[in-house]
């Protein structure tokens, strides 16, 4: 009684291995997207690591909601600070001059695209920090987007310093010329430069290593380096609890913005954002 079709009635009724099939079938059509994705990837990117990539308009739009609500400022204003990134052809231009300065070390397409980093401009622009702290710089394009909001800030009255850390001698090579103006990568072991350097911090960003030991011992070294209304990010929230769990521990709030990246196989990844009202 396999997977043939009968009748009772006037009614069809399906097989087991037709319903199968077609239950298939619903399933795969979720995957064709990231399967044409890839294939265009591949043609049209170099990126080995660290993908880069738009968000989604949506996506985009529910992380401008979600920053107005936890910021206290208006759905326009959060948008107004994504388009300002968006729309900054000094840094299209630095980004895409500099590309290639990681020679063999490191893979960037010339093509400025900033993902989840949108709200990290965001934060940075709406909250005028004075120290800001990225753990794990790669090739520096975080590093670039802090920056270039502490430039604005600057402009606008507001002073900030930028401290980038990576473990890699290499990295950072994007953060050049006026970015680099602004602050500087303290080079080594992450956890080893977090405890060396005074706070307090008023923007964290968590990007080193991966492992939810390290990330949480990251949290723990900055823990009372914090000033009263710091933000920390987590670039680790969709693998790990750690920054929910470093939250709850010290009474401040958690959200977890979810990204879903535009014309790119990859499913992303997100922003875990600790705060407090
Ligand atoms: C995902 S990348 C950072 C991406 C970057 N934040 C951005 O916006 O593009 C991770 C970086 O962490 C660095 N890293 C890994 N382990 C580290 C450690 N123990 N201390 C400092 N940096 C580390 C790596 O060298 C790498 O450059």
């Amino acid at each position: 009684m396999g997977g043939f079709t009968q009748t009772m009635g006037k009614t069809p009724i399906l097989g087991p291995a037709v319903v199968t099939a077609l239950r298939a079938r619903t399933a795969l059509s979720y995957y064709k997207r990231p399967a044409v994705e890839i294939v265009r990837w591949l043609v049209r990117s170099r990126e080995t690591t660290n993908f880069t990539y738009d968000l989604e308009e949506q996506n985009r739009l529910h992380l401008a909601a979600l920053l107005a609500d936890l910021l206290n400022l208006e759905f326009e204003g959060i948008l107004g600070y994504f388009k300002e990134l968006e729309g900054d052809a000094e840094l299209k231009t630095h980004l895409a001059t500099h590309a290639a300065d990681g020679g063999l070390s490191f893979v960037a397409d010339p093509e400025a695209r900033y993902g989840r980093r949108l709200g990290w401009y965001a934060i940075a622009r709406a909250t005028k920090p004075r120290v800001v702290i990225e753990t794990g710089v790669d090739k520096g394009l975080g590093a670039c987007v802090l920056t270039a909001a502490l430039r604005r800030n600057l402009a606008e009255g507001d002073p900030g310093t930028y401290y980038g850390t990576d473990i890699d001698p290499k990295a950072g090579y994007l953060l050049a010329g006026a970015y680099a103006s602004q602050g500087k990568i303290l080079y080594g072991d992450s956890l080893e430069s977090l405890r060396r350097l005074e706070g307090p911090i008023d923007l964290f960003v968590n990007d080193s290593d991966h492992s939810a030991e390290y990330e949480a011992a990251e949290y723990d070294a900055i823990a009372d380096k914090l000033s009263e209304k710091a933000i920390v990010l987590g670039d680790n929230a969709h693998c790990t609890d750690k920054l929910l769990r470093f939250s709850l521990d010290r009474g401040r709030r958690f959200v977890f913005f979810s990204e879903r990246p535009a014309r790119h196989w990859y499913p992303g990844a997100g922003i875990g954002i600790s705060f407090r009202r």
